[in-house]
């Protein structure tokens, strides 16, 4: 099927089906074109959580739709891509979890979404990277383990100089690979550009940063900016909406090497098929749903800033 007759048999079984499309703002253009909301990991949380839909369609890697069924289980999470996991939520255990709280007795833990849920299970209170710092705001404790994401640890650390933030050696091995060297060299191709990063970067990548921000942060900024041209310095599918919602202005790649191929893997067929057969889905099982529940809820009810 042609993809635009595809994309309208899409929209139609989702509405016979009454299903909620979510899209991660890295997937693909044609697949943020047919969802009802594309986000960061944040926002399609909290959609997933107060949807009315009886079904809810997750374009995006598998720690997000399980996330989508810890917050909604009776609805159903289906999952088209079933093949396409986060290379950092594979990086931690339950027991690495584990280890860590019995190493540094009292100190909370903080789970960055990116994880599986049977770490969030593990944990006192989940964060993603919108809000890490409004969440250990709220812990009293000074010393606090953040994982499984060193980068973003190191990043929050920047917020609590009174704090020890203790983490993890996990990382996203895309956000990882950009080097200070070449943000350098894309600031001199691009002298009026100003560089935005992810917080999945690394130390040195974040010192050059004009701005760092979650992906749908990086959105709101560029589009209120009275800046023209941007270096960007997260996966390249972030691209899309940026030059979507501003046709006048510039977006650069700091590298066109950071490219989650997980977050590639949702077609508009696979997608079609998911609504179809109502399958593959996500559910969590419920001992550790419930569990990992408690630290995805406490941060939902975190204010948003
Ligand atoms: P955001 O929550 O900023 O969209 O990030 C998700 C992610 O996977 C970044 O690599
Ligand atoms: Fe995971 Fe990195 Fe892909 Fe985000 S970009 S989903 S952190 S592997």
């Amino acid at each position: 099927m042609e993809k635009e007759k595809l994309s309208a048999e899409i929209r139609r079984l989702a509405k016979d089906r009454k299903a909620l499309i979510l899209a991660h703002n890295y997937q693909p253009p044609e697949i943020q074109d047919i969802a009802d909301l594309v986000g960061d990991s944040l926002e399609l949380s909290l959609k997933a959580a107060q949807t009315e839909a009886e079904v809810i369609v997750f374009c995006g890697v598998l720690f997000m739709a399980e996330t989508a069924h810890i917050v909604s289980p009776e609805k159903i999470v289906l999952f088209p891509a079933p093949q396409a996991c986060c290379a950092m939520a594979s990086m931690i255990t339950p027991e690495d979890v584990r280890a860590l709280r019995e190493a540094h007795p009292g100190a909370p833990v903080v789970t960055y979404v990116n994880s599986y849920a049977e770490v969030k299970a593990e944990s006192d209170i989940c964060c993603t990277s919108a809000n890490v710092v409004r969440v250990i705001a709220t812990l009293p404790e000074k010393e606090i383990i953040c994982l499984p994401d060193m980068n973003l640890a190191q990043y929050a650390q920047r917020f609590f100089p009174d704090k020890k933030i203790i983490y993890f050696e996990g990382f996203c091995p895309f956000h990882h690979l950009l080097t200070p060297e070449e943000v350098k060299r894309a600031k001199e191709a691009h002298p009026e550009a100003l560089f935005i990063a992810h917080p999945e970067c690394r130390p040195e990548v974040i010192d050059l940063a004009d701005h760092v921000a979650s992906t749908s942060g990086m959105l709101k900024f560029c589009r209120e900016s009275e800046h023209r041209e941007f270096i960007i310095g997260t996966e390249v599918g972030l691209l899309y909406p940026l030059r979507k919602q501003n046709p006048d202005k510039k977006f650069y790649p700091a590298s066109e090497n950071m490219v989650c191929e997980a977050m590639k893997l949702t077609t508009l067929e696979l997608v079609y098929q998911a609504l179809e057969k109502m399958e593959p889905r996500v559910e969590v099982p419920e001992d550790i749903r419930k569990r990992a529940l408690r630290a995805v809820k406490r941060m939902l009810e975190i204010p948003r800033g």
